[in-house]
């Protein structure tokens, strides 16, 4: 039975299977390759979009489950002339080293920010803490957050 749900600001109907992990439909059936998989079992956030405005693993997510529901991922972000400010500031702090990590970690972010403008460095660790990156960026990630939330009205 097809899913209809909003993506990325447009209504969209697939035909796949239900149970199918919103990952693969975002990347196999809509070839939206933005998202990655990473682990494939919600450890390490590589495919973190929102779900009505909530940072949610896709990997772990059933086609299903998004039904009626909004979804944005990094494509709907910004785009590369119309950078989020979240994206010009990981792009001024040049956050991404492999980059393999960074379109979860962006949104993870984002998500972050959209419930608290203003992050401690506490908060945005706690926030953070599930999205891993191998390449070792956290300094910078963090950096970059905390000068996107100045760009988005912060403190
Ligand atoms: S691929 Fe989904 S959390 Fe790792
Ligand atoms: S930038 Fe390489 S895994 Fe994060």
């Amino acid at each position: 039975m097809p899913v209809t749900f909003t993506l990325n600001g447009t209504a969209q109907t697939v035909d796949l299977p239900p149970d199918m992990p919103l990952l693969w439909a975002l990347r196999d059936g809509l070839n939206l390759t933005g998202t990655k998989f990473g682990c494939g079992v919600a450890a390490c956030g590589a495919c973190t979009v929102h779900l009505n405005g909530t940072a949610v693993r896709s990997c772990q997510t059933a086609l299903a489950d998004v039904e009626g529901a909004t979804v944005v991922t990094i494509e709907g972000l910004g785009t590369p002339t119309a950078l989020h400010a979240i994206q010009a500031a990981w792009a001024d702090a040049q956050v991404a080293q492999c980059g393999y990590c960074q379109s979860g970690q962006i949104m993870q972010a984002a998500a972050l920010l959209a419930t608290t403008p203003s992050p401690t460095d506490a908060e945005i660790d706690a926030a953070m803490e599930g999205n891993l990156c191998r390449c070792g960026t956290y300094p910078r990630i963090r950096a970059a957050i905390h000068d996107a939330a100045k760009r988005l009205g912060g403190v």
